[in-house]
């Protein structure tokens, strides 16, 4: 049990992780092999955050990881949600995965980019019904009169739907993170932290091939 909120300075919880040495595997064997461990202890382990930037400044929430390959990795959302349109007008994005149960974070820096139409069609047609007719009728992150409305919408699609299959809408669908930077840090005692950055070789910022591990290297920082 945590303390409640007013007692926020006192809050401390020491983490004691073995210590974490110079990665000697690609970025991606090493998200790979972070993730299963994550997988036995943290609940939702895919939930990551995603951070995009518009003229404003920076916004975070959360979506759920739904494959990771060596170009990268994909999440599904609506293309005309706020996060939608800003990362179409502005490709940068960051993501962390917060695996707090493990002591880890692992944080990313990249462009994001559409994903290609068959990749969405592949994942939408594998989703429940009930979340093909959300996806088809939500206009996610407008402003809508209430619940009840909502109800509606989504009434009116299931019947229209109840014997045939819901297309993929062409508002929703994937996005590809590219990388050109991934930490891999691990809480240690005192606050004495393992980071391991992973920067282009070359020392570009253009997103790498994550397999190849002569793209890549991995640079301790201080916690
Ligand atoms: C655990 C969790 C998982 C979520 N997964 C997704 C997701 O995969 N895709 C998505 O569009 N929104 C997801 N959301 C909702 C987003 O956090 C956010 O509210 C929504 O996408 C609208 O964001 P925007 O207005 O910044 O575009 C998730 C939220 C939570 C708490």
């Amino acid at each position: 049990m945590s303390e409640p909120v007013d007692r926020l300075p006192q809050t401390r919880k020491s983490y004691e992780s073995p210590t974490f040495d110079r990665p000697e595997s690609s970025p991606l064997a090493l998200f790979r092999q972070w993730y299963d461990e994550a997988a036995e202890h943290v609940r939702e382990p895919n939930a990551m955050t995603v951070s995009t930037l518009d003229e404003w400044g920076p916004s975070s929430r959360i979506v759920l990881l739904k494959g990771v390959d060596e170009t990268g990795f994909m999440f599904f959302t609506d293309y005309d949600s706020s996060k939608g349109r800003q990362l179409q007008d502005d490709p940068r994005v960051a993501v962390n995965f917060p695996w707090h149960d493990m002591e880890r974070q692992i944080r990313i820096r990249g462009l994001a980019e559409v994903a290609a139409p068959e990749d969405s069609d592949a994942y939408f047609a594998v989703r429940p019904h009930g979340s093909q007719i959300a996806a088809s009728v939500s206009k996610q992150s407008q402003p809508v009169s209430g619940r009840e409305q909502m109800q509606s919408e989504y009434d009116a699609a299931l019947a229209e739907y109840a014997d045939r299959d819901v297309p993929r809408p062409d508002h929703w669908g994937g996005f590809r993170v590219r990388v050109f930077e991934i930490e891999f840090w691990q809480g240690q005692k005192n606050r004495f932290h393992d980071r391991w950055a992973f920067c282009r070789s070359d020392g570009s910022h253009e997103p790498a091939d994550l397999s190849q591990t002569e793209a890549w290297t991995p640079v301790r920082l201080y916690p």
